[in-house]
């Protein structure tokens, strides 16, 4: 009984796991998802079932539909390069670069991208990174690691890197409504204190209000928009572009 159980239950895992198997040709037709997800059929039970769940439980291809659709693309904290696969299989003309400070993380990143030629990997901090003008730049759910000092210095950084015309794609967690958050924060205390996502030890939550004055301060304009209305997260996304000095805009100071 037992044993027709346990088979019965390794069946059903299997089937959760299955990516279908999908050449990067059809990676339009299916949105992208279903092809990056199948990059990682090769890799270990819990990292297959980790992208997979990402992939339920965040709005990723509402995020990529921001993207431009050609362009030097920056994935800034990448970890295992799904958003990277997705945007970089959705359009040959993305360049795409991942960059994460994590080694565990890029080796399956940089694995999952084999023979993608518009996808490279970074290991190391934004402060390494020797390229510039972006024409995007996407930072999904890292900046809640980061104390304020350090989130500010790393927009500021974003700013010089990003072309003119750029746009920098800003994926957080709101700290409303609280239900949200509360599941949030716990997820988030799991994995770092687990290691499965690289922290310096404290979580630095903040309001989408407090998220758009630190990219103003960092010299960007932004919109805000509500990505995960049905998800028990508060999924928010900032649409930012740099700011214009204010004689650029026609406008006279006093
Ligand atoms: C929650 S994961 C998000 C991964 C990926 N962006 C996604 O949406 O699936 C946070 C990632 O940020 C990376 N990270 C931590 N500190 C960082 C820093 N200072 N700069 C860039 N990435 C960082 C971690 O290694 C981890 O891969």
């Amino acid at each position: 009984m037992g044993g027709i159980l346990r088979r019965a239950a390794v069946h059903q895992l299997n089937h959760i796991l299955r990516a279908p198997r999908l050449s990067s040709g059809d990676a339009s037709r299916s949105g992208g998802i279903r092809a990056a997800l199948a990059r990682y059929d090769g890799e270990r039970a819990s990292i297959r079932l980790f992208v997979r769940a990402r992939h339920l439980l965040a709005p990723l291809e509402r995020i990529a539909a921001e993207v431009p659709q050609s362009g030097l693309i920056l994935d800034l904290g990448c970890g295992h390069g799904l958003f990277t696969n997705l945007i970089a299989l959705q359009s040959a003309a993305r360049q795409v670069v991942g960059l994460d400070p994590s080694s565990a993380k890029i080796a399956v990143a940089r694995r999952s991208s084999k023979n993608l030629p518009n996808v490279r990997y970074v290991l190391g901090y934004l402060n390494q990174l020797d390229m510039s003008d972006f024409n995007a730049i996407t930072i999904l759910d890292v900046l809640y690691l980061l104390p304020d000092g350090d989130k500010l210095s790393l927009l500021q950084r974003c700013r010089e890197l990003i072309a003119r015309d750029g746009v920098l794609l800003l994926k957080t967690n709101d700290t409303r409504p609280a239900w949200k958050y509360a599941i949030t924060r716990l997820q988030e205390r799991v994995m770092t204190r687990l290691g499965l996502t690289l922290s310096q030890g404290e979580l630095h939550f903040r309001s989408s209000e407090q998220n758009a004055a630190l990219l103003k301060q960092a010299g960007f304009d932004c919109r805000v928009i509500d990505v995960g209305n049905w998800l028990p997260y508060p999924h928010r996304l900032f649409i930012a572009t740099p700011s214009r000095p204010a004689a650029a805009r026609g406008v006279t100071e006093p």
